[in-house]
């Protein structure tokens, strides 16, 4: 198994759902002499779409490349599915059962729309059954069985028709759907999302939420977000940071409702009037669920 193996405890099990929670606790980062998350706490609950919100420089991207290994913080505590992390690895993170978008898209140029895709459940496979029937394709069957997979990712968002295309030739939210495919293939427990709407329209935009809520009933998904009818609407619950602090959590109504939160987006110079007009706007609740 060389380096997809792991650890006993740390292997899938089928009744992972109860809990396929991902909690961080009293989490600091420095960077330099600069504050970026001073004691936040965060748990994604199994089955709920985690909203993390704030407005820019408050340390969302920082919290999500915790949670993804990027970024060691300089204290707290990461545990998943009961489990504390002390050396969380992205590259072990398939393995863990987590998948995650970046912001931007990150594609393959030099490969197929499918291949990229493949890559997702393949490169870091799981240990245990997935990786026996992925990671390492030793036959033709394995080979199709991956191909056949991809596809069906590919098809569930609505970019089968491109599968034989490089992405570099695609508009840049097909490559998104592409990208979230990829992260997809690999069934993951806990799906991370920086940023994804970010370049799409408003029906993109929509059906984006409708597939986040669709895939909840499978995983996890924890979704840095700036547009807020987005958060709001797809959310069960929502963090809200502010130079580096916890400011609010709570449902999306609650967040919605809390003077705490207008006062930073309108402290927010930068994308203040768009955010909080949007904040004011958005519609508690999921109208579509
Ligand atoms: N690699 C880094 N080195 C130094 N400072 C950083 C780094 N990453 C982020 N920061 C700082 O940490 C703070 C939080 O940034 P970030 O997490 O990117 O915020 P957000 O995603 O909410 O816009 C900002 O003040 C930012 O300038
Ligand atoms: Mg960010």
């Amino acid at each position: 198994m060389g380096p997809l193996a792991q650890p006993a405890g740390s292997q899938r099990t089928n009744d992972s759902t109860p809990t396929s929670r991902l909690e961080m606790t009293g989490i600091n980062v420095a960077f330099g002499g600069v504050l970026a998350l001073t004691d936040v706490s965060l748990t994604v609950e199994p089955g709920q779409v985690h909203g993390l919100i704030g407005p820019n420089g408050a340390g969302k991207t920082t919290l999500f490349n915790v949670a993804c290994g990027l970024v060691r913080p300089s204290s707290g505590r990461i545990a998943w599915r009961g489990e504390e992390m002390r050396r969380l690895k992205p590259s072990k993170l398939t393995s863990l059962g987590i998948a995650r978008t970046l912001q931007g898209v990150g594609l393959f140029p030099g490969m197929t729309v499918l291949e990229n895709v493949m890559i997702g459940a393949h490169r870091h496979a799981r240990a245990g059954f997935f990786s026996a029937l992925l990671a390492l394709p030793t036959s033709d069957k394995d080979e199709r069985l991956l191909r056949e997979r991809a596809m069906r990712a590919l098809v569930e968002l609505g970019a089968g028709e491109y599968a034989g295309r490089y992405p570099g030739s695609l508009p840049y939210p097909v490559q998104k759907r592409v990208a979230l495919a990829r992260a997809l293939v690999s069934e993951p427990d806990l799906l991370l999302l920086d940023e994804p709407a970010s370049g799409l329209s408003e029906d993109e935009m929509h059906e984006l939420g409708d597939l986040i809520r669709s895939v909840v009933g499978r995983m996890s998904v924890l979704l840095v977000e700036h547009h807020m009818d987005l958060v709001m609407r797809v959310c069960d619950r929502i963090t809200v940071l502010d130079s580096g602090k916890q400011i609010a959590a709570g449902t999306p109504a609650e967040v919605q409702n809390d003077p705490a939160v207008t006062e930073a987006y309108l402290g927010d110079a930068v994308d203040a009037d768009a955010d909080a007009a949007e904040l004011t706007h958005a519609e508690g609740g999921r109208p579509h669920a």
